[in-house]
């Protein structure tokens, strides 16, 4: 689809990718059915907002708390993500042609070998570019991110390169799976729930939200542009007048 003009458009996107569940169900389809179609989506809705321009767009695909779902289920989307990075292996090309850089965020260390290992070849294949930076949060949870920079940022505290005054806004925010990356601006999120469920918890203090009924599988660029519409009306204040 055309890419449509805005005035503004949102540095940072973020997008809980919620629903897929509920749209199989209506289907009278496996839940991992609505996973595949969510994957689809995703495809599409990560291509358009690069052709738009957002520069930084963070998916929300897998939350440290999505493990207590049964083993078929979180064993039918580690699969789906094993697909999604042999395709982005298979058109590494491409994808670098395109400018696009891959960071997954979360917790690497709880997820299988495999898909760590491809995970990292992903992101040094394509640290050096820069036109969009398209963020994957699997195992990700605002609360452990924050926990992991606060151990992190202890140890320097106890090795003694760095002293209690030191730790600011800044450096804390160096020590998130986003360092150096903008908050996001907009996050938008499906389904019809009206909270974060632990997505970007430090990042999103000042973001704007737009919820939707619509379910993951059935969002389309439409959605995205009606969202990034309403987007260019609001107005930030970040505290001011
Ligand atoms: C989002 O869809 C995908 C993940 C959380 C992995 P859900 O699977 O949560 O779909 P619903 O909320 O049950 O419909
Ligand atoms: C949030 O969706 C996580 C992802 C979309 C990856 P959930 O479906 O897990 O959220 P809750 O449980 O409804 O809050
Ligand atoms: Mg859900």
């Amino acid at each position: 689809m055309a890419a449509k003009q805005f005035s503004v458009l949102p540095q940072h996107l973020g997008i809980i990718m919620d629903g897929n569940g509920r749209w199989a169900k209506q289907r009278g389809l496996a839940r991992s059915e609505g996973h595949k179609q969510g994957s689809e989506t995703f495809r599409k809705i990560g291509e358009y907002a690069g052709n738009l321009g957002i520069r930084y767009i963070t998916f929300y695909a897998f939350s440290t708390e999505n493990w207590n779902r049964p083993e078929t289920e979180v064993n039918a989307i580690m699969n789906l993500f094993d697909s999604f990075l042999t395709e982005a292996i298979d058109r590494l090309d491409e994808n670098i042609e395109k400018g696009i850089r891959l960071h997954f965020l979360g917790d690497k260390s709880g997820l299988p070998d495999e898909l760590r290992s491809l995970m990292d070849f992903v992101e040094e294949q394509t640290k050096h570019c820069n036109k969009v930076h398209l963020n994957l949060a699997i195992n990700y949870g605002g609360r452990q991110e924050i926990l992991q920079a606060v151990r992190a940022i202890a140890k320097q505290v106890k090795l003694g390169n760095l002293n209690a005054e030191q730790i600011d806004e800044a450096l804390i925010a160096d020590h998130l799976y986003t360092a150096g990356q903008p908050d996001p601006d907009l996050i938008i999120r499906p389904s019809g729930e009206l909270r974060l469920s632990n997505f970007l918890t430090y990042q999103s203090a000042y973001s704007e939200f737009w919820f939707s009924d619509v379910l993951w599988p059935d969002f389309t660029e439409e959605h995205l542009n009606q969202a990034l519409s309403d987007y260019e009306k609001r107005h930030r204040r970040f505290g001011g007048i």
